[in-house]
């Protein structure tokens, strides 16, 4: 398989040493093992003259090409991936106990999540690498968001997940003719066994943590919140988390839209795991990174093992940001107050950030008069089951106005 960085990719770098490297496949670092993951690092004169060329650009994620580890125009998939709506929610705001909020709806992605992000870059540079097929393994969301950009682009996937993904996911996955493997485990098992087999496989592996450029579809979010809402961005953006990938993408895009002048200076990020999924949380307060069993009816950050805690830790320390956990109970409340005072409707994971919100002003994390941006990053319709647990039932009657007054009495 062959790879080149572009000139305008200085190197990769390890996140623990600083090591430096051009070879496009040294995805971990030689030095620290399995744990120095790789970031990829740009030439500054690019960014800085990005503003100047995003007017003529298209309103997807490739606008911002400075930033992005490729420059071959001909492999971008057909659909359209990134510059999602951003809207003012004032009710939320008050719920949640600032100022004011505004909510980035990431769910209005081709396959319903910001994972399509980070999909869309495998697939190009799978296809640039001339991979004979891609593989994964996934909560739901980075599966089914790279079954359908792979078969955007005719390009086989297979896709490896937990048996509990939700049916909707894999519902999307068989939909999109991905070969799938449901695996009788967690997703932490998945994760090791599609590692293993892919390792013997001319694959491309599109696993977030270890593939050092999926990162970089990540932050466009931020790019684009930064472009969208420039000198009002928000003093916080709140985000959950599960491997730890989205949030240093996140910080990371946070980052470059400062450099490039898109905004004055980088919010705080909020950085938000289930209560039953919280090393990193822990691993922020206590300085010890202990992975272990994991518990949420968030499925998407149900993760006992997150594989990219350097990353995550760091970004959010180099932000100023904080990590919270949430419980269940308060993830199952903000699945209904969310839609009811916004208009978007998260799946759980897409808006255990707002319960995140919620919880960090009542620890006077976050100040009463901030205002926050809230990442919403998988769409209510991916989990209808859980949903259904909280939304309330219908009124059921029989098909006559007498029927129909009687009850709504
Ligand atoms: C909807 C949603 N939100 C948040 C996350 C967390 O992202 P990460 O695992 O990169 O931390 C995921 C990951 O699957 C997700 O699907
Ligand atoms: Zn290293």
């Amino acid at each position: 398989m062959t790879l080149a960085l572009p000139s305008h990719v200085e190197c990769l770098a390890c996140v623990l040493c600083g090591l430096q490297t051009r070879d496009p496949w040294c995805w971990t670092c030689p030095d620290c093992g399995p744990a120095g993951r790789m970031d990829v690092r740009y030439a500054d004169a690019p960014l800085l003259n990005m503003t100047k060329h995003l007017a003529s650009r298209p309103r997807d994620q490739w606008r911002y090409r400075e930033v992005l580890p490729f420059t071959d125009d001909a492999l971008l998939p057909p659909v359209q991936v990134g510059w999602t709506p951003v809207s003012r929610a004032p009710r939320l705001a008050e719920w949640l106990g600032v100022r004011e909020a505004v909510v980035k709806d990431d769910g209005r992605n081709p396959s319903a999540s910001l994972k399509d992000r980070a999909s869309a870059v495998g697939v190009v540079l799978a296809l640039q690498a001339g991979s004979e097929r891609i593989a994964c393994a996934s909560t739901g969301n980075a599966a089914s968001s790279t079954a359908c950009i792979a078969a955007s682009m005719g390009l086989p996937a297979t896709i490896f997940v937990p048996h509990r993904a939700p049916a909707p996911k894999v519902a999307q996955l068989l939909i999109f003719g991905a070969q799938v493997v449901r695996v009788q485990a967690d997703y932490d098992t998945t994760w090791e066994l599609c590692a293993a087999v892919t390792a013997q496989q001319p694959w491309f592996d599109r696993n977030c943590a270890v593939n050092p450029y999926l990162v970089e579809g990540k932050k466009t979010v931020s790019l684009e919140l930064a472009e969208q809402l420039g000198q009002d961005m928000p003093d916080w953006v709140a985000v959950s988390v599960g491997d730890g990938c989205t949030v240093a993408g996140v910080v990371k895009g946070l980052e470059e839209a400062a450099r490039a002048g898109l905004i004055r200076s980088v919010p705080r990020v909020l950085a938000v795991q289930a209560e039953g999924a919280a090393p990193l949380v822990q691993a922020a307060k206590t300085g010890l990174f202990e992975p272990g069993p994991a518990q949420s009816i968030a499925d998407s950050i149900c993760v006992g093992t997150p594989r990219n805690p350097h990353k995550a830790l760091q970004a959010v320390a180099r932000c100023d940001g904080a990590w919270i956990a949430v419980s269940d109970a308060s993830i199952l409340e903000a699945l209904v107050e969310v839609p009811r005072r916004s208009g978007v409707f998260g799946e759980p994971a897409g808006i255990a950030g707002a319960a995140g919100v919620r919880a960090a002003v009542q620890a006077g994390i976050i100040d009463a008069g901030a205002s926050v941006a809230l990442l919403v990053t998988g769409n209510g319709l991916k989990d209808t089951a859980t949903a259904l647990q909280v939304a309330g039932s219908p009124i059921d009657v029989e098909p006559s106005v007498d029927a129909v007054l009687t009850a709504l009495a």
